[in-house]
């Protein structure tokens, strides 16, 4: 990265100094902003519902108005994911619901919005007249008009991915925030093909956001209160700024746009810099992507938290090779070391795929041994589902009987909650600085936040509230959870 860089965003100069004033667009509140209610409901990613405050924020400037009661909403969106069939199952009853209640009020508007409306395109509006917009998760900036267009009667469609949207110039409308973590998309799409995944077929290439306008993002954040912002992309390793276009692209740029390119490393450095009290968070890192330059800017700074989620999917190489993913067992249990090494309480994560395409007993028995390995804090764990028009759809079998791919998930799930408990275990006694999120859903009197590692604590409340940091020394746990006093 340029040195120059730095200067050019303002962070060679005081950190904490105040940038307002700068280029960055704030949704202007339409004067007539009320006259018609929108309601937004988001499934799936983090992705997903930080593209909902994108949509909430264009929806703003066109004199539209959020509400939480769908009841009461002229127009309806649901920001869909296609990731597995039970997620788009969940869509299409919440879909039917919806119109049901189009019956008794035919002027209100339905879209459908992100990877199901990318994936099913104008079927969802000619087989199943479920809906009166299908908009892409590339295709935001033209609701104003495709709603224009529903008004008159007309179904309206867009569905065009993009080679250069990143959304960087909107100010997200932070819906159900706690006002203190937020989330700051820093990448779109995904260029890795993982067979199993549907993603780069409905998010399309991937393009990297202009650094500056994630600086100044986490900056008004920061000026607004919050103090933790997590950094999101499919692959956030792979981040890299040369001055737009398309990843893959890199290879056709000047010496010029090299030598003053941004990586993901260079992303978190000035992110971090903004303030030394602004946590940073970022998901999802790739096996294959996360280099040791980005393990020691971790280390390096302190606000940058120390958890890294980490999707192995499989512990077998073979089935690793199968699933596209391009790296094998070995490479993970190295770059686990690489983590271990340079940030030595660093909290780790995964997501695990059971029952994927041939996969043998061997072979999954593989995976609870990479577990056993490894230890993860936490993982998330799913049965595979078959994805229509992907690598695997095409190329394998989805030949594990469901029962077999339930049982093996289960054993998944048992190791797992014993891993994290241990971990839990080996907490007690600690002291950590924990970020105050909110009080917690059993007592009011005890409050909740996150250490460095992503465990949530929970505290008996002494006077702190959401964004005070506090020091807390754990005293038991259970296998989700830290309990604690503050210090
Ligand atoms: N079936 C099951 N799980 C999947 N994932 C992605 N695609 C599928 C699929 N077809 C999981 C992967 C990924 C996470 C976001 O979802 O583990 O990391
Ligand atoms: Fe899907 Fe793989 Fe891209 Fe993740 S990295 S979005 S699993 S293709």
């Amino acid at each position: 990265m340029n040195e120059n860089l730095l200067a050019e965003i303002g962070l060679d100069k005081k950190m904490d100094e105040s940038r307002q004033g700068e280029a960055f667009y704030s949704p202007v509140i339409n004067p007539n902003a009320g006259s018609r209610k929108f309601y937004i409901e988001s499934y799936g990613c983090a992705m997903n519902f930080n593209d909902s405050e994108i949509v909430a924020s264009i929806l703003h400037s066109s004199g539209f108005r959020a509400t939480g009661n769908s009841e009461e909403a002229d127009l309806i969106l649901i920001n869909t994911c296609s990731i597995r069939e039970k997620a788009e199952l969940t869509v299409r009853k919440r879909l039917t619901e919806f119109r049901k209640q189009k019956r008794s009020k035919p002027e209100m508007l339905v879209g459908i919005l992100g990877c199901m409306a990318e994936r099913l395109k104008s079927k969802l509006l000619e087989e199943e007249k479920l809906v009166d917009m299908v908009v892409g998760p590339d295709a935001y900036r033209d609701l104003p008009f495709l709603i224009e267009t529903a008004d008159g009667g007309q179904k309206a469609v867009n569905v065009l991915l993009s080679r250069d949207e990143t959304y960087a110039d909107i100010n997200p409308v932070r819906l159900d925030s706690n006002g203190v973590s937020a989330f700051i998309s820093i990448t779109r799409g995904c260029d890795n093909m993982c067979s199993f995944c549907v993603v780069p077929f409905t998010r399309g290439r991937e393009r990297s956001r202009d650094p500056h306008s994630i600086v100044n993002e986490a900056q008004e954040l920061f000026d607004s209160g919050y103090r933790e912002v997590t950094l999101l992309g499919q692959n956030v390793d792979s981040y890299l700024w040369f001055g737009g276009g398309l990843k893959k692209e890199f290879d056709k740029a000047t010496d010029e746009q090299k030598k003053n390119a941004v990586n993901f490393a260079n992303l978190l450095e000035l992110v971090a810099r903004v303030h030394p009290d602004l946590r940073i968070r970022f998901s999802t890192s790739h096996p294959k992507d996360i280099t040791d330059e980005v393990l020691q800017t971790i280390a390096r700074f302190e606000n940058i938290c120390d958890h890294i989620h980490l999707p192995v999917q499989s512990g077998s190489s073979s089935v690793l090779e199968r699933m596209n993913r391009t790296y094998d067992r070995e490479w993970y249990l190295n770059r686990v070391d690489a983590i271990k090494t340079i940030i030595p309480d660093c909290g780790i994560s995964a997501d695990i795929i059971s029952g994927f395409c041939g996969e043998t007993e061997e072979e999954h028995q593989e995976t609870l041994s990479i577990m056993e390995i490894v230890r993860f804090d936490f993982a998330y764990m799913f049965t595979y589902s078959e994805r229509p028009g992907t690598l695997a759809e095409k190329k394998y079998q989805d030949d594990v009987p469901d029962e077999m791919k339930q049982k093996r998930l289960h054993e998944i799930i048992t190791l797992e909650r014993i891993h994290s408990h241990d971990s839990n275990r080996l907490d007690v006694g600690k002291t950590y600085k924990v970020l105050v999120e909110r009080s917690s859903t059993k007592s009011k009197d005890e409050m909740c936040g996150r250490n460095s590692q992503n465990k949530m604590v929970v505290f008996a409340n002494r006077n702190c509230k959401p964004g005070d940091y506090v020091n807390v020394k754990i005293t038991s746990c259970t296998s989700g959870t830290l309990l604690g006093e503050i210090l």
